[in-house]
This record gives structure tokens, sequence and C-alpha cells, in this order.
């Protein structure tokens, strides 16, 4: 087959490297890729988000395969664009129509759907410019601390926990006043659920679905999880406290009742379901969801994952998914990300990178990351590339992780130490 994957990251660099490894997979090429995916396969310069583009390079290439990585052309609805053009209309499109991103990319339709099909989540209720006042009464009355969410896709930035009344009120007016332009004309508020997080990824087909192994990021850019919030600066995989009974639950409570309702619904779904999960006194609720795999999440999935993906991605698109067993990797995967000194505010481009080939016994997944003509590669993005070792348990791992990190050099080179020591 020929595969097209779309998206620039860690994530896309890890889903290249696996599904170059199938017997299905006869030419792959990435749009627009980064340094690590260009050893998987080829890159072409074209932006996620340029479906003409992209209609153009499937057709030239005879593209039987469209992998998304990233949220944003899901939700912008590059399925139906596929799906109702008749020259496109073959492809396998591994990612849901426009309707099934609004899972992600709408957090008022998510929350009006997991109450329709009684999913677990936060008690909430959302508000829109018009129900400033009702809004600002609701907060008011509120316990603390109290979680708003702009509706939309706001770069990971559109949520925000208060913990005092005034400034969850005065967060709440600049939202609905356009804080976040369009993402925050309606305005999720929602109770604060005390637990510990994890994550769980499906693929399914709108019927059936087949799990993955699941994970935990860590998302604060300091130790201890501290400090701003980050697109995720490591993860592990197994999660130890993710024990059989929970996963019972998280089975029966969550992702069957979230596929029953996808069909019910009658939503095109054809792609992974990304499960954001809280525990809370041994009970697994709903933070959010995504439609597409997470990252740094993938870095540790993936390698421990042994199925044929494109296999899996076959199976999804004939309906089949309920014959696939899935089977992973015994040993635990521990990935560290290295990322730009000040990221995640302002930080500099263009570092030139060494050490890679001290590297030994990890896999480095390129994230922001570019080569230069003559083969030099330079930090191209604040998360910079993501070192995943396999491991006896995630403590092993992440030694040999903290290890090669340590070999690895550019300018303002940071990365956390303690990846996963909290379980
Ligand atoms: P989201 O963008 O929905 O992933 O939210 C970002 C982060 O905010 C989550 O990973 C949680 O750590 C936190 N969060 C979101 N909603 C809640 C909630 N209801 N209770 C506690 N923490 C939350
Ligand atoms: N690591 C979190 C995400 O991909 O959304």
């Amino acid at each position: 087959m020929n595969i097209l994957l779309i998206g620039s990251g860690g994530r896309e660099h890890a889903l290249a490297w696996k599904m170059k490894q199938s017997q299905l997979c006869s030419r792959l090429l990435i749009a627009p890729g980064n340094s690590g995916t260009a050893a998987c396969g080829e890159n072409v310069a074209i932006r996620p988000d340029d479906f003409q583009g992209l209609k153009a390079l499937a057709l030239r290439e005879q593209i039987d395969m469209l992998v998304v990585g990233p949220e944003d052309p899901l939700v912008l609805g590059i399925w139906d664009f596929f799906k109702n053009d008749p020259d496109l209309q073959h492809i396998i499109v591994v990612g849901p129509s426009q309707e099934g991103a609004r899972l992600e990319g709408s957090k008022a339709f998510a929350k009006a759907f997991m109450q329709e099909f009684g999913i677990p989540t936060a008690a909430y209720r959302e508000f829109d410019a018009a129900q400033m006042e009702e809004g600002l009464a609701y907060i008011a009355a509120h316990s603390l601390p109290v979680v708003l969410k702009a509706d939309g896709l706001a770069a990971g930035k559109g949520v925000l926990i208060c913990t005092d009344t005034d400034e969850a009120q005065r967060e709440f007016r600049a939202m609905l006043g356009g804080k976040f332009g369009q993402a925050g004309s309606r305005v999720v508020v929602e109770q604060f659920l005390s637990g510990i997080e994890f994550s769980v990824f499906a693929l399914t087909d709108g019927h059936s679905w087949a799990l993955l192994p699941e994970a935990k990021d860590y998302k604060r850019i300091g130790e201890g999880d501290t400090g701003l919030n980050t697109g995720g600066m490591g993860a592990v995989s197994p999660v130890p406290f993710v024990d059989a009974e929970l996963m019972d639950k998280v089975k029966t409570r969550i992702i069957e009742p979230t596929v029953r309702g996808i069909a019910a619904r009658g939503m095109a779904y054809h792609g992974f379901v990304f499960f954001g999960l809280i525990r809370v006194d041994g009970e697994p609720y709903v933070i959010e969801y995504n439609c597409r795999l997470g990252d740094p999440e993938t870095e540790v999935v993936l390698p421990r994952l042994q199925n044929d993906l494109v296999e899996l991605f076959v199976a999804m698109a004939e309906g089949r998914l309920v014959e696939v067993s899935i089977s992973s990797d015994a040993r635990a995967a521990t990935t560290v990300v290295l990322v730009s000194g000040g990221y995640p505010e302002a930080y500099e481009k263009g570092k030139p990178i060494g050490g890679l080939e001290w590297v030994e016994g990890s896999m480095v997944f390129h994230a922001g990351m570019r080569a230069q003509e003559d083969g030099q590669l330079l930090t191209d993005g604040g998360r910079v590339m993501a070192v995943t070792s396999y491991g006896a348990d995630f403590r092993e791992a992440l030694a040999l992780s903290n290890v090669n990190a340590g070999r690895i050099f550019f300018e303002g080179k940071y990365h956390r130490r303690d990846i996963g020591l909290d379980l």
C-alpha cells in the first residue's frame, strides 16, 4: 500500500517508524514530516490543512491510505473532504469525520455526549456570551476549585483551574470576551476532580474497537509536576495503578458506551479515540476526549504494540476489529522529551544538535527538528525530541532514557528527570 501520513511531531515520527515495519507498507510519504520521518519515508512539503495540496499528492502518488496524526485537519473535516470526493473516496482515512472530531473540537459537544450516554465525567454547565450574568452567578455559587474550559481548540491553553471565585469570574468574562477568539465563544464551567490521570487509546470503526496499551503523560514543565503546562514532557506505559479491575471499569463504563454513542448518533468514526481519564476514589471519569493519538504518549504506546499497525488500520476499514487481538510488549517503556530552553514560553530555534551517535539502547523520535542541507540537525520547535527506552519496569526504562538524554546536546537543552517517579 502507498500510505500518506500527515503531521510533523514526535507522534508522527513514531507512527512512521511503526508503519514502516509493516509488510503491507510499500511506500510511505509524510506531509510535511520532520528529520526523523525522512528516515522512514519521503517527506513532502505540504501543510496538513492544505487539503487541495494533499488531494493532488494523493492522486499523483496513488495513495491507498491517509493517516492523520494531529487534530486540526480532523476538526477541519479532512475525512469529509476525502469521502465526498469521487476521486478520493476509495482511500482509507484513519481519523474520524468532522462530526466525530467534535468530541475533541468542542468541549460542550463532548460533555453533552457524555451526559446523553451516561459516561462518568465532572458535573458541568455551559454558557455563551448572552448568558454572562447567569454564568457569573453559577460560578459564585460553585465550590472551589472550579474548572473553566473554552469550548473550542485553544492550543492546549483553554483550560483554567481557578482557586478563587473572583479570578474565575474574571477569566470567565475574558473568555467570553474573546480571549481565545472563537474558541471561547462558549465556556464550560465544571467541577474539579481530584485524582490521578491516565490515558487510554482505542482504535474504532464506530461499532467495534481494539484497545492499545495505556499510558500516562507528564504535562508540567518542572520536576515534581510544577510550573507551566506543556504539550507533554514525557510518558510511561504501562501505568502501574491501572490494574485489571480499573481497566474493566474503563471498558464497561467508558469505552463501550462511547462507541455505542458514536453508533447511536450515526457519527462516521474510523480512527483513534484518546480517553483522557482520571481515577477518583478508585473510579474512572473522563476529563476529555481527543480524536487522535497523544504526543508523547504515542512514543511509548507504539513501541509496546506488537501488532502490525497497518494491518490494524485495514481491519478497521473493513469492520473486522472484533477479530483482532492486541498484543503488547511485556516490558515497560518510558519516554523523556528534550525541549528548547524557555519552552513553553519564548524559545529560540535553529540550534545545532549533536551527540545522537552516542545514544545507546534508546530510540530517539524527532519532534521539532530539521536537517540542514549538509545534514546538520537543528532544533525547530519547543519540544525537540523524545528519547524512549524499554526496561523491566518504568524506572529502569527512565534511567536509560536519562542517560541517553545526557549524551545529546544543543544550546538550552532541558528535560525532566522524574518521568514516572511518582507512580
Ligand atoms: P484538557 O485540555 O481538557 O486536557 O485539560 C487540561 C488539563 O486540565 C487536564 O489534563 C487536567 O489535568 C486538567 N483538568 C481538566 N478538567 C479537569 C477537571 N474537571 N478536574 C480536574 N482537572 C481537570
Ligand atoms: N499529551 C497530550 C496530548 O497529546 O493531548
